[in-house]
């Protein structure tokens, strides 16, 4: 069956009215009507909405909210503008202790279903700003013909689209409040149809912005992209093919390189735009020692940091460590992991490269015993090595994960390898989005 026959189906026109019964994990109410699940967009549980239906597919509807007969004590109004469109966020109708409880209620629901297990201890949620939080991000830019100028922003909830966003209430203000002035940039530019995207990006200390161009910029078109980063103090950068071509044009000289620092175990870390690192630096900085904690390491202990990324858990524990070993599946981020050691005079580390879904047979650090162990994986979860984690028979296990579903798979695994979930929480490093960063410890049966 194509694309047609499932997703055209004519839907009936005109307001129909709905009793929202749950939400979804992507934010939108759940209604059972005539014998069909709908999706609602705008609509929150307990609610009895006016909407219109969208798309009617062979198993599931979907429609849009118009009127909210009676609003859940929950429902706040969105900070942003943009909310109804803009699919960056989905959640700004929820009042943010409800997100984060709703995030907490998912964590829990998925650790029963995947992994069968109910965490011993509930750890307060971790929680900070809810606007202005997010340090790294990439804005589409698209000309578009019809208006005569270009977009800068996300993706439409619906389709493909880019947004016209002026500004964007969960990037740092110094960004969230540029994109009026970026989008005007880009429209003063011959270069104006050849820039797709503009990543921002802050450490502690520096901003800086990275133009990818798809053709040589004009000297004129520099130097307007110059003056822009230079009246915002953003180091500028260029990109004009893959992530490997990114190249810093001001300032000049020294290394390419921002940072942020980790006060309580006073390491200070680099990094390159292009690199990994968490976005919401308030979390991060309250993440890392809460994981250090749980863990808690002492100087008797060696540590093995399951993708370590540019080191960000794994020099922290370093101080608090006898001997801490990171691994990490890009070679970049293994150099990267060396070069912030040397920065912070720590030579109680190793990192290695190694691609984790893969066998650990043979590789050094695995024949290494450890006490502790961190593991911090992609959203794919760290199935593949839970069988080797598990035969290091270290006493505790954090796990940091931003996929609750991977999560709650891998806890039954270690589960049956002998560990108890002894506590789990969730960290709110995305509010007003779907997505659920969370924490737990497993400890293992005497
Ligand atoms: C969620 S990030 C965490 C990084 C780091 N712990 C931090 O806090 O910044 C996941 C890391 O896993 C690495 N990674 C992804 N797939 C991998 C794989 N198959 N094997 C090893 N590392 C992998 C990524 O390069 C990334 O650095």
């Amino acid at each position: 069956m194509g694309k047609r026959s499932r997703k055209n189906r004519k839907p009936p026109e005109g307001v129909f009215d709905a009793v929202i019964e749950s939400l979804s994990h992507d934010g939108r109410g759940i209604a059972r009507l005539n014998g069909k699940t709908t999706f609602i967009e705008n609509a929150l549980p307990g609610e009895q909405v006016r909407f219109r239906y969208a798309f009617q597919r062979r198993r599931f509807d979907e429609g849009r909210a118009e009127e909210i007969l009676n609003p859940a004590e929950f429902r706040v109004p969105a900070p942003c503008k943009h909310a109804d469109v803009c699919g960056g966020c989905s959640l700004q109708h929820l009042h943010p202790d409800e997100q984060i409880r709703r995030k907490q209620q998912t964590l829990a629901e998925q650790l029963k279903h995947f992994g069968g297990l109910v965490p011993e201890r509930w750890l307060d949620p971790l929680t900070a700003s809810v606007t202005g939080y997010r340090g790294k991000a990439r804005v589409g830019v698209k000309y578009v013909i019809k208006h005569g100028r270009s977009f800068v922003g996300f993706r439409e909830k619906r389709n493909n689209l880019l947004v016209d966003i002026d500004r964007c209430e969960v990037l740092l203000p110094a960004f969230g409040e540029s994109l009026s002035d970026l989008s005007a940039l880009i429209d003063s530019l011959s270069a104006q149809r050849c820039i797709p995207q503009v990543e921002m990006i802050a450490g502690d200390e520096e901003k800086a912005a990275v133009f990818r161009h798809l053709e040589p910029l004009a000297e004129q078109d520099l130097a307007a992209i110059l003056s822009f980063c230079q009246a915002r103090d953003w180091h500028l950068y260029l990109q004009p093919g893959n992530d490997e071509t990114v190249h810093r044009v001001w300032p000049q000289g020294g290394e390419e390189r921002l940072h942020y620092s980790h006060r309580d175990d006073n390491v200070r870390l680099a990094f390159h735009p292009s690199d990994f690192i968490q976005v919401n630096s308030e979390i991060n900085h309250r993440m890392v020692p809460l994981a250090l904690n749980l863990l808690d390491v002492s100087t008797e202990h060696r540590v093995l940091d399951l993708f370590c990324g540019l080191g960000n858990f794994t020099l922290p524990l370093a101080r608090r460590a006898g001997h801490v070993v990171g691994v990490e599946g890009s070679t970049k981020m293994v150099d990267r992991g060396y070069e912030n050691a040397r920065l912070n005079g720590i030579e109680n580390v190793e990192f290695h490269a190694w691609d984790l879904t893969q066998s650990t047979q043979g590789q050094s650090w695995a024949k290494q015993k450890f006490d502790r162990v961190l593991i911090d994986p992609p959203r794919t979860g760290a199935i593949e090595v839970i069988e080797h984690v598990a035969k290091l028979a270290a006493q505790k296990i954090v796990y940091v994960s931003c996929n609750p579903a991977t999560l709650a798979r891998d806890a039954g695994a270690l589960a049956q390898h002998g560990y108890r979930l002894s506590a789990a929480g969730v960290m709110d490093m995305f509010p007003h989005t779907t997505h659920v960063e969370s924490i737990a410890l497993f400890e293992r049966k005497k």
